[in-house]
């Protein structure tokens, strides 16, 4: 070959197997991507029966019911976990589906995701409440308390929390039938699932606090949330001290 066609021809192979080593580096990195997703996504706790009686009547745990902000260390019971996301989002009706907070059309637009890091018998991470199994699926693996601090204006119930609720919703499952009244509606559905929550704290002789100061978008980085998806509220749980 001629000498001045030759350095051309090697930069041109050059860039082209660039360019390849790039698309191949890009396509293993999706794949490992989506490959973990799907396999954190099966893992799939049952959690224990929900208690329909208990000890403290319910007009004790009105009145004793205070935001309690700071925990003492220790892990909280796994049938502690599963009766708070019972309150929060249960099914009572298997029939019909419905549950233990009111919801505007029965649309149910709220999705329950936990931040673990001290619960027995489950590891720590990022979960999310099955309502109709009443399990927890696994997203994500660790302990993620110290990112939602971050994103919670560093709020310290956060950071010492045995488990974190976190409320979402997605508004568009309301507005679908309740067009421009579904925000208001989607947040008084909220609170009447996070009363139910204090109660049962209250209780369970647990503490917590609803959380409504937090940066929006941190959250949604943090657990990764699907598009429509909107964090709304959050609720530290934990022992009183
Ligand atoms: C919508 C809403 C947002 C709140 N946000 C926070 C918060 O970001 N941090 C916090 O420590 N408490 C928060 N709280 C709890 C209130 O501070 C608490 O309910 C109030 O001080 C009354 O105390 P009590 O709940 O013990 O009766 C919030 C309460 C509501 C209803």
């Amino acid at each position: 070959m001629d000498v001045k066609w030759k350095i051309p021809v090697i930069i041109a192979v050059i860039i082209l197997l660039l360019a390849t080593l790039i698309i191949i580096l890009v396509l293993l990195h999706n794949n490992r991507n989506k490959g973990w997703d799907e396999l954190v996504e099966t893992k799939e706790y049952k959690l224990s029966e929900p208690v329909k009686k208990g000890d403290m009547s319910l007009e004790e745990a009105i009145s004793n019911r205070r935001s309690i902000r700071t925990y003492s260390e220790g892990k909280i019971g796994e049938r502690d976990l599963s009766q708070l996301l019972w309150a929060a989002q249960g099914i009572t009706d298997e029939a019909e589906g419905l549950r233990t907070a009111p919801s505007a059309g029965a649309l149910y637009p709220l999705e329950i995701h936990v931040a673990i890091a001290a619960v027995e018998g489950l590891e720590a991470g990022l979960y999310k409440y099955d309502p109709s199994g009443h399990s927890l699926l696994l997203k994500k693996n660790g302990d993620i308390r110290e990112d939602i601090y971050n994103a919670a204006l560093r709020q310290d119930s956060i950071k010492d929390a045995a488990a974190v609720i976190i409320y979402c919703a997605v508004f568009e499952r309301t507005a679908a039938r309740y067009k421009d009244r579904a925000a208001q509606y989607v947040y008084i559905e909220t609170g009447h699932s996070a009363q139910n929550v204090y109660l049962q704290a209250e209780a369970l002789n647990l503490g917590t606090v609803a959380i409504g100061a937090f940066d929006d978008e941190g959250i949604k980085e943090v657990l990764d949330l699907p598009k429509g998806e909107e964090p709304v509220y959050l609720m530290p749980i934990g022992k009183k001290p």
